[in-house]
């Protein structure tokens, strides 16, 4: 393994990790610390092997009543899956490692050509044309059946489908043969990495019992940063989004950072833009050239003046697809129709793509709001009743938000002759909400717009109109007094019983006594702050380091509820932690995780997925896959957590935690490659194929080490034969395929 100082290693995980939370809001300038592997410079391996837990929770039909089964295309949960494998062991090993009985198959690597006629990918740095190649970082994904002759859709296509999927970030150094050259960038340099990031739309096709990718499909595309996209929805035509681009405010161009997805009732694709405005420049005197709004506003969203941009592509030409990731004031015109002034209010949205139609204009669908964008999940759907849409807001201490539609569902919209008008009926008018979590164990959905009179007196910005609202949503949340989360990642609803999961990744600003306005103290809802171990000595200051899982259901069912309650289903812990303090949920060695991250739900098992994107237990293990089988809410116990405060004094909080697991309930079933996130999750409607995505192996590289393959931390999935490279492969971010040795349902 190679050494890597701690700076270059927080660099490198920077792309996750951004923050920026001003406005007397936690903002955590230490957040890329909680990602950060400590654990990773100090090394100590152990494996162990344990049983998990437990049982059965019955899986009512999706859908209900005659006319709601339509909900999902897809066929009604079993009312009991066993978890059938055995628990796999945490290892260090630069593979995937999974379950006895299954087989784990790389099929769609970075740089695979997308048509017939781009060649196959060398990867050794010398690759172009990522636009007709898979992008990096595969992060998100769904699965879209097409019909055998692979003319259109078929929901419960299981043999041939579309894999749709988001293309997070880079692992830069490996696009170019020599690394990344500084600032100014090359062109060349840039004009690769642009494009290596947004969305893939490719097909799959099972011959023979193997999937594998088809590079010549006429359905085969990417969308990238420079894609021309329509703003539909509550900012549309809004004076903050007029560019030179769109002097309207009506047209944008491409997308970035997409990480959560979600998969809409009537069959297309969401995708999550999460940490865009790292990606932007604004120069040091610009809040000079603004109203305060406007500078409230970018320090909310993390584009303080003098704010540098990840890449530094604004450094590598003078044309317009350089020039706009400097948002600084350089143009005359009052209104930013002159320069890009305005360009970062155009990113932060769910983007709809249809994936089925090259011909559709892509749409942000804007009224969902605007913050950092992880999945966007449908509850259950049922007809005559509005559709809510469930979205967390990736960074420390940020909120939990819902959108509810105006419209009611239509069981015919499942299957519409026009997929793009049927986004506009449910996704561009709705109410948007966002969560307070009490310490009863009750919460409320508190709508952002300018009739709640919190919004509308907020001292701190001045909201000028509902898609004002919509483009600050931070801003309005944090007018209502929302509650500050452990950074909401991916939701994911049980289709047994419709309650809701969060992922709480983890959060090193969760303090006992927090000593500024960046840090937020301990409540029910997010109770953990303590340091980590290794080699048996404290380390770190104190913070929740393993995050958790937590878990909500609408009053009375309803998708349109302003009430709920919740609990934690799990909270993330090494096995051997303290049980009263940081292992709540008695987390056996088969089970133990750290930083919850992916999470989804099999629509045909009602098994849920677990995937991790940690930097605390790396020393012992790579990120990992589990599976659990969930109870409900309120099924566990009421403990009290007690804290000495410096004075002596103490603080007790308590929680609300969930049944614990038991060996039959939560299992570890596959752990990735070295330096990986295991993310993406989705499977064929039959339940028999599970795709997941490998994320950013061997990222822990930089230029001086590029040359030297022996110092690569990874060679995953060239190691594995896939591709070039072999056993000295540059690594790459991959789609893995999962199937049952014996043709089972994936987690039986
Ligand atoms: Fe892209 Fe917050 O994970
Ligand atoms: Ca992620
Ligand atoms: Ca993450």
């Amino acid at each position: 393994m190679t050494a890597v100082s701690r700076p270059e290693h927080l660099a490198l995980q920077a792309h996750d990790d951004e923050n920026c939370n001003h406005s007397g809001n936690p903002c955590l300038n230490d957040l890329i610390e909680a990602r950060l592997s400590r654990r990773s410079m100090f090394k100590a391996s152990l494996g162990s092997a344990g049983t998990a837990v437990l049982a059965s929770f019955g899986l009512a039909a999706c859908g209900g009543g005659d006319d709601d089964a339509v909900a999902a295309p897809l066929p009604s949960a079993p009312t009991d899956v066993k978890l059938g494998f055995s628990p796999v062991a945490k290892t260090l090993a630069d593979k995937v490692t999974i379950a006895a009985g299954y087989t784990a198959t790389p099929i769609y690597a970075l740089g695979d050509p997308l048509t017939a006629a781009t060649p196959a990918y060398k990867n050794d740095g010398t690759d172009t044309d990522f636009d007709n190649r898979a992008g990096d970082h595969h992060d998100g994904m769904e699965y879209f059946g097409l019909n055998a002759a692979g003319t259109g859709r078929d929901a419960n296509g299981s043999e041939r489908g579309l894999l749709v999927m988001n293309h997070e970030a880079l692992s830069d150094q490996f696009l170019h043969a020599a690394g990344v050259t500084p600032n100014p960038r090359p062109a060349g340099e840039a004009d690769k990495e642009i494009p290596a990031h947004g969305i893939s739309i490719v097909e799959v096709r099972n011959t023979g019992g193997k999937f594998a990718y088809q590079q010549a499909s006429s359905f085969n595309r990417r969308i990238t940063p420079l894609t021309p996209m329509v703003l539909s929805g509550a900012v549309r035509g809004n004076a903050l989004v007029k560019t030179k681009y769109s002097a309207a405010g009506t047209d944008c161009r491409g997308t970035i950072n997409n990480c959560g997805t979600g998969y809409t009732p009537w069959g297309t694709y969401l995708s999550g833009e999460e940490n865009w405005a790292g990606y932007f420049t604004r120069s040091a005197t610009d809040n000079a050239a603004r109203d305060a709004k406007s500078v409230a506003s970018l320090n909310r969203y993390g584009r303080a003046q003098g704010a540098a941009s990840r890449h530094g592509w604004e450094t590598a030409g003078t044309a317009d697809k350089y020039a706009r990731w400097n948002i600084s004031q350089t143009a005359g015109a009052a209104d930013g129709s002159a320069d890009y002034r305005n360009e970062l209010y155009t990113f932060g949205y769910m983007v709809e793509v249809d994936p089925y139609d090259k011909n559709v204009a892509l749409r942000k669908r804007t009224t969902l709001g605007r913050f950092n964008h992880e999945s966007g999940v449908f509850g259950k759907v049922e007809a005559g009743k509005p559709l809510a849409v469930y979205m967390g807001d990736d960074a420390q201490g940020e909120y939990i938000y819902k959108f509810v539609s105006s419209s009611n569902w239509s069981s015919a919209d499942a299957s519409p002759a026009n997929r793009n008008t049927t986004g506009d009926k449910y996704l561009d008018s709705g109410k948007l909400y966002v969560a307070k979590l009490n310490a009863d164990g009750s919460g409320q959905w508190i709508e952002l717009a300018l009739s709640n009179p919190a919004i509308a007196a907020y001292a701190a910005y001045k909201f000028a109109d509902n898609g004002d609202i919509a483009m600050n949503s931070r801003l309005a949340a944090d007018a209502v007094g929302a509650t500050r989360m452990d950074r909401p990642e991916w939701c994911a609803v049980n289709p047994g019983n419709g309650e809701i999961y969060y992922t709480l990744t983890n959060n090193s600003s969760r303090k006992v006594e927090p000593a500024s306005a960046t840090q937020m103290a301990v409540d029910p809802s997010n109770p953990r702050a303590y340091t980590d171990s290794f080699g048996g000595a404290a380390a770190g200051s104190p913070g929740n380091i393993n995050g958790h899982i937590l878990r909500m259901r609408e009053a009375g069912d309803q998708p349109g509820a302003s009430a709920f309650t919740w609990d934690v289903y799990l909270f993330g812990a090494q096995s051997d932690a303290d049980l009263a303090k940081v292992n709540l949920s008695s987390l056996t060695g088969d089970q133990d995780f750290s930083s919850p991250d992916g999470l989804w739900f099999s629509p045909k098992t009602g098994l849920l997925f677990i995937q991790t994107d940690d930097g605390a237990y790396t020393d012992v293990s790579n990120c990992m896959m589990l599976i659990g089988k969930p109870g409900k809410v309120g099924d566990g116990t009421t403990p009290t957590l007690t804290y000495t405060k410096a004075d002596g004094s103490q603080l007790t909080v308590q929680t609300r935690l969930g049944a614990k697991p038991t060996a039959d309930t939560l299992k570890r079933f596959l752990v990735g490659p070295m330096d990986c996130e295991i993310t993406g999750c989705t499977e064929t409607p039959d339940g028999k194929t599970v795709f997941i995505n490998i994320q950013h192996p061997g990222e822990r590289i930089t230029k001086a080490t590029i040359s030297d393959p022996s110092k690569f931390t990874s060679h995953w999935p060239g190691n594995a034969g896939y591709g070039a490279g072999g056993a000295t492969a540059r690594p790459r971010s991959a789609t893995i395929v999962i199937t049952k040795n014996d043709g089972g349902l994936i987690g039986s």
